[in-house]
């Protein structure tokens, strides 16, 4: 079955860059009598069996919301429990990421990270530079309004020390101040869980994105959910507010 999916994928039409909101680890354990914490436990092999699937088809991104702005306003328990399970697994995979020639990249506020999370992550991302098949982006305390209003932040500073003219500035000169700065923008956005809500993520780069919404909750979430997903990428017509004729 997967085979069979994966084998429609037309490797020519491939998103460049794919980002995923892995929602519903919390209901996914409560379905099983667990407390929230071992749904998490059980999104990392989903994060495992997602990135080697991108990377075996070619994907050059693979962005993933491991941890928004507004996640830090859950029990505490649940935030230690995030950032232990984050540092143990970041910890665990560098090897492999090496391995498979994958580079590791994060987006979002990094200095409010608890300071073990912090180096921890610091350290894959320096080891894993200059791997070139694939490059994994982790979203950690991120949140996109915070970004975009970072951004203005330092172009009104750049238009204070007169390095730059307000009516010069233009899309690229924002995007260069965005923490993707230099990345594709993804083409296709993935949430699982059934919750259609694209909450506070990547707002700026997915404006003209595909959304694919599953039921699926991200601990279930396999290779073939992600076939899935691309094929039904592939059969949408993507116009950038062009008409249908104008396309063909
Ligand atoms: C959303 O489910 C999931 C998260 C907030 C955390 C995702 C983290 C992982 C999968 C762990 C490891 C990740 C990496 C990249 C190493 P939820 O808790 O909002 O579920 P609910 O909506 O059912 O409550």
């Amino acid at each position: 079955m997967e085979n069979t999916l994966k084998s429609q994928i037309d490797l020519k039409r491939l998103p460049k860059h794919i980002a995923i909101i892995m929602d519903g680890n919390g209901r996914w354990a409560k379905k099983q009598g667990k407390i929230r914490t071992f749904g998490h436990e059980n999104g990392v092999k989903a994060v495992r069996d997602t990135t080697e699937a991108c990377a075996e088809l070619g994907i050059e991104y693979l962005t993933l919301y491991a941890f928004s702005t507004e996640n830090w306003n859950r029990p505490k328990y649940e935030v230690n429990a995030l950032m232990r399970l984050l540092v143990k697994t970041i910890n665990a995979e560098t090897k492999t990421l090496n391995k498979n020639n994958i580079r590791l990249q994060a987006i979002g506020d990094l200095d409010s990270l608890p300071k073990a999370t912090r180096e921890e992550l610091q350290q894959a991302i320096d080891n894993t530079s200059s791997n070139t098949r694939m490059t994994l982006v982790l979203a950690l305390s991120y949140s996109s309004k915070w970004e975009i209003m970072n951004a203005v932040k330092k172009l009104t500073e750049a238009v204070k020390k007169s390095e730059i003219n307000p009516t010069d500035i233009t899309e690229h000169s924002l995007e260069k101040h965005l923490c993707t700065a230099g990345m594709p923008d993804p083409e296709l956005m993935i949430r699982t869980s059934g919750e259609h809500r694209i909450s506070n993520f990547l707002l700026w780069q997915l404006a003209y994105a595909e959304f694919y919404f599953t039921e699926t909750l991200w601990p279930d979430f396999s290779k073939q959910h992600l076939y899935e997903a691309i094929l039904d990428y592939q059969n949408r017509e993507r116009r950038f507010g062009k008409t249908s004729e104008q396309i063909k």
